[in-house]
């Protein structure tokens, strides 16, 4: 039995064709009795609902600043129709799903990542597990909106990378895929390609030199999390991809991989 988590980007949740895709993909594995779970993002439906209010969405280092509105935006948004909506449509594909969030019994214990500059936006203190080997244990898919609680159960918005990255490496999970609207990781935001391997430290000092910009920065960020965790496989690719998942379980080279330094190697991105 092998656990895999699943980060599906807000990025790549608008397309019908790649919605449908990625998560009949996850359905299907989820079948064969390994174990799935999929955290979510919801950047742009939280902007667009923020327009509709008239607020505006403003972010620094890829993460969202997070005031009383956008905070009570982001709950609504994330807990409910983007987890439903993915929970739904892992169930028209014949799964059993459940959408949950990291309030839900404290999953996600946070604390406040910089409330000076970033507002309510947390950081990952503590992860409790039980709530998803309890689903897994049941049969069903985990879909789970990256929010947080601290000990007196006040919310917090966290980065749906970052939520992802801890959880993976809380699970212990062999594999952690974040879905994205890029190929992977590419030496600049406009550049074509997808570096197709990239060590810890490589990916460390892309974000240092201004390579990695915006949402890269928590996804990066959130690869090497779980790789400290001991997830043994991360991997960053484009959801729009059609059989994303099938190829990188056969072992193809697609997106980015973040690996392990290598001894005695040289390290460049
Ligand atoms: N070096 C880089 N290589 C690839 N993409 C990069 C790079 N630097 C910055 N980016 C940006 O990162 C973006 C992906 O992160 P973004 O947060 O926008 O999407 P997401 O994480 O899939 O969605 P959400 O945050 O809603 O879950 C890309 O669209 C790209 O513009
Ligand atoms: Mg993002």
């Amino acid at each position: 039995m092998k656990k895999f988590v699943v980060k599906y980007g807000g990025s790549i949740q608008k397309d019908e064709q790649t919605r449908e895709n990625l998560l009949e993909e996850i359905a299907y594995f989820a079948k064969s009795g390994d174990k799935w779970a999929v955290v979510h993002g919801g950047g742009s439906e939280i902007s667009h609902w923020l327009a509709r209010v008239g607020h505006a969405s403003d972010f620094k280092n890829g993460q969202r600043i997070t005031d009383e509105l956008t905070l009570a935006v982001a709950e609504m948004v994330l807990g409910g129709r983007v987890g439903k909506s993915i929970m739904r449509e892992l169930e028209k594909q014949g799964a059993k799903a459940v959408s949950i969030s990291g309030e839900d019994h404290g999953l996600l214990l946070a604390t406040p990542f910089d409330q000076g500059i970033y507002g309510h936006v947390g950081e990952v203190k503590a992860i409790d597990t039980s709530l998803i080997t309890l689903l897994w244990d049941a049969g069903y898919i985990p879909v789970i909106a990256p929010l947080g609680v601290d000990e007196e159960r006040n919310v917090y918005n966290i980065n749906a990378d970052v939520a992802a990255g801890h959880i993976a490496g809380a699970l212990a999970a062999d594999m952690l895929i974040l879905a994205t609207d890029v190929p992977g990781v590419k030496e600049s935001p406009d550049s074509l390609y997808a570096i197709p391997e990239l060590t810890v430290t490589a990916a460390k000092q892309m974000i240092k030199d201004g390579r990695a910009v915006g949402g890269m920065i928590p996804k990066l960020e959130s690869a090497i999390q779980a790789m400290d965790g001991g997830v043994k496989i991360v991997v960053i690719a484009s959801g729009k991809e059609q059989g994303l998942i099938d190829q990188i379980l056969r072992g193809q080279r697609i997106g980015t991989r973040i690996v392990q330094d290598k001894e005695g190697s040289v390290h460049h991105a």
